[in-house]
């Protein structure tokens, strides 16, 4: 039998501290994440300095519970990846830094990841990926259409013109006055309620797998306003339904008809909001009808961990793609 890839992964780009041990870049032997959100609660979004301040805290912590969990050492270890963007600059420079020591310590190798590349290999942890594939990004910094002829080869075709789903989620949340982060409240709240505002589907042009959702968020907020000056309550459930029918429509159509268009073998979805009950839902209902493969990793794979950024890893290790020492987190990176 030959020897499995062991890889040891550290993600740190946003208020997640997280590290992982991953066999050949699907078999996770450990992926130990300690989330922050408590903490960022009370600001009503996640602030910066103390995001790094908390991955300081917790990395040796974190790397120390991952390679125990995993019941191995750092000599087992073929190589040490890391998320190097894009995200929050400080918090990423903690996890550059930890992975770098580790690296160099221990002789090992360096991986360079891309955070949204890991999203989208969060379906290898479950599902074989199969070319050519689209992967739709829906996180709270990313909405995206990216189509993938084969392992690590991305073409971005349509992404958000202004804000990001999750981030539009977020929004809609603290405007109905549920705690941060709001996307998972909505979806709860949206479950109970009816689609009875009449909110906007924003297509853009016809052709364009480009998305907005700012002006969805506006007519929320105005709706509320609207309704506050006439002296009417809101109906918070079908606030909800009525937000998530419009973002779920726009995602599914466009989703489904780039699958069309660039004739694919599987539809992948990706980021935190790939958890969202009614954004899954309506996907089965979709790619069932159509005849197209749908991989959606479990929701604890949805949000950010460092399981996801092994599994890209070990196709950048197979293909020698290392780091030097001079490896920096970047807050802005493309694909
Ligand atoms: O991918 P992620 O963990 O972090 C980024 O890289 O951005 O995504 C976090 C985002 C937040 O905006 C959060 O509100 C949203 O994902 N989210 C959801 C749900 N669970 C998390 N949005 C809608 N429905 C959910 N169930
Ligand atoms: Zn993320």
């Amino acid at each position: 039998m030959t020897k499995q890839t062991l890889i040891l992964a550290v993600e740190t780009s946003c208020d997640e501290t997280s590290v992982s041990v991953i066999a050949d870049g699907h078999n996770i032997l450990s992926n130990s994440v300690l989330s922050q959100i408590e903490s960022h609660k009370r600001f009503g979004g996640v602030v910066p300095e103390v995001a790094s301040r908390h991955h300081v805290e917790n990395m040796t912590l974190m790397i120390e519970d991952a390679l125990q969990t995993a019941q191995v050492t750092m000599d087992d270890i073929d190589a040490v990846a890391v998320t190097q963007g894009p995200g929050l600059i400080g918090a990423l420079l903690v996890g550059v830094n930890a992975a770098k020591a580790l690296a160099f310590a221990h002789n090992k190798p360096l991986i360079p990841v891309h955070h949204i590349a890991g999203h989208i290999y969060a379906n290898q942890l479950t599902n074989e990926l199969k070319f050519p594939l689209m992967a739709l990004i829906v996180s709270g910094g990313h909405t995206e259409l990216v189509l993938m002829r084969d392992h690590l080869d991305f073409e971005v075709i349509g992404e958000t013109r202004d804000d990001a789903v999750g981030e539009a989620y977020d929004k809609v949340a603290r405007t109905i006055g549920l705690p941060y982060p709001g996307g998972p409240h909505v979806d709860k709240l949206a479950a109970q309620g009816s689609d009875t505002y009449d909110f906007p589907r924003v297509w853009l042009e016809p052709d364009s797998f480009d998305f907005s959702f700012s002006g969805l968020k506006s007519a929320v907020i105005n709706k509320l306003h609207n309704l506050k000056q006439k002296g009417e309550t809101p109906i918070p459930e079908n606030v909800a339904t009525s937000f998530q029918s419009s973002v779920v429509e726009v995602l599914v159509g466009k989703a489904i008809r780039a699958c069309e268009i660039y004739n694919v073998k599987q539809l992948i979805v990706a980021g935190g909001v790939a958890s969202n009950r009614g954004l899954r839902a309506e996907l089965e209902r979709a790619t069932q009808s159509k005849g197209i493969t749908l991989s959606i990793p479990e929701p604890k794979l949805c949000t950010d961990n460092a399981a996801m950024i092994g599994a890209v890893a070990y196709h950048l290790y197979q293909q020698g793609v290392f780091a030097d020492m001079s490896l920096n987190g970047k807050s802005n990176m493309f694909l």
